[in-house]
């Protein structure tokens, strides 16, 4: 008998009642009902993302609410700044080029956070720059962005910041409206615990100013049809319903906790976890290190990759590994989803036993133990 566990930075686990309340027969996307509860739904994304701004739900993947980004604030020969510190800050450029958009990256080593003046110095050196991507949260490295910072650099100008918050929204802080952010980015199978397949977003009137500019090609991703639908309380094309739904089961849930108690969850299982595997004696790679996932820098002689493989075949625990230039390198364990701290003590337990049976001296308990205390103080 194995237990199945999924501690991966996506999809990640749901609760039991979310599914239940998915597998109930379907409903018609045009009927009253149904409208009735994707503007519930749609008013309770605005409690969760803080702002007075409407927000878009789009059947996709996160990287459909990304490109629908790129595609309606830009025009053909617009110049970009992109943030470009991991595998996501790369998908921006890649969306960027990919419609003929001009982009200047700033390459930030992957494990650490870019530096605001970097921005600033290079919006005044190119004043026409339409707008700024960036990552709340780079999944990919575990990183923190300064968006906080970044909004209050870009809010007296025109220049549009556009941040995925994919991994970051639902987990910690993110005020969109208070912090000038003008495009906010998310995603159905992160801190939601929901299966993959839905997209949000929330639009700044600054961004329906440049969006009503743009003229880069787009069908499906049109907010402008979007927002025309929304004002009569539905989607533009057939709405995920089923996801919808589960999504407004969550939304009740997170807005009982309240958004103090739904970060300062993550950041307990976070912490604790950091705790933990500091006390292994490894360390964490990043550098501003988030409270979506704890990134863990493999012990020399280690393949990150094989933790990762032992953790999912041997002990039914699925993480994850490094991309690219960081394969092998680093495990990822989430602390996003339908998780406790029971959970992330298996994690923990977890890896004490992989490491060991890699043959890594490990001083069994010690991790668990950390994080154990730091739970009870917690
Ligand atoms: C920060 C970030 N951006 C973008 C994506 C891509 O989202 P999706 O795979 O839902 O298209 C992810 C998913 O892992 C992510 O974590």
């Amino acid at each position: 008998m194995q237990k199945r566990y999924i501690m991966a930075p996506g999809p990640t686990a749901a609760a039991p009642e979310v599914l239940l309340k998915m597998a109930e027969p379907i409903m018609h996307h045009r009927s009253p009902q149904f409208s009735e509860i994707l503007t519930k739904v749609r008013e309770n994304l605005k409690w969760l993302f803080k702002t007075e701004n409407d927000v878009f739900i789009l059947a996709s993947s996160g990287t459909g609410a990304m490109e629908a980004s790129v595609v309606n604030l830009l025009s053909q020969g617009d110049t970009a700044i992109v943030v470009r510190g991991g595998k996501f800050g790369e998908r921006w450029t890649e969306l960027c080029e990919t419609y003929g958009v001009n982009v200047i990256n700033i390459d930030v080593p992957w494990g650490e956070a870019v530096d605001v003046s970097d921005v600033a110095k290079l919006l005044d050196e190119n004043p026409d720059v339409k707008a700024v991507f960036v990552q709340a949260h780079e999944t990919s490295t575990g990183v923190k962005h300064p968006v906080e910072e970044l909004g209050s650099l870009l809010k007296d100008r025109e220049t549009c910041l556009v941040v995925d918050a994919i991994s970051a929204m639902g987990v910690y802080d993110i005020q969109t409206d208070a912090w000038g952010l003008d495009i906010v980015v998310s995603g159905s199978q992160k801190a939601f615990g929901l299966p993959p397949g839905l997209a949000m977003l929330s639009v700044s009137e600054k961004a329906w100013k440049l969006a009503e500019k743009a003229t880069l090609p787009r069908y499906y991703f049109n907010l402008l049809k979007e927002r025309k639908a929304l004002a009569k309380q539905t989607t533009a094309f057939t709405s995920a319903v089923s996801l919808i739904i589960g999504l407004g089961e969550v939304l009740e849930d997170m807005k009982k906790m309240g958004h103090d108690n739904l970060f300062a969850h993550h950041r307990i299982l976070a912490e604790a976890t950091r705790a933990g595997i500091t006390a292994m004696g490894l360390e964490i790679f990043a550098k501003v290190p988030s409270e979506s996932i704890t990134v863990v820098k493999a012990p020399d002689g280690i393949d990150g990759q094989e933790v990762v493989k032992m953790l999912r075949e041997e002990f039914g625990i699925t993480i994850a590994g490094g991309q690219a230039q960081l394969k092998g390198k680093i495990f990822r364990i989430s602390h996003m989803g339908h998780l406790d701290q029971w959970d992330m003590i298996v994690a923990l337990a977890a890896v004490e036993r992989a490491l060991n049976k890699l043959g890594h001296p490990v001083d069994f308990g010690k991790g668990v133990a950390a994080a154990e205390a730091y739970f009870a103080a917690h």
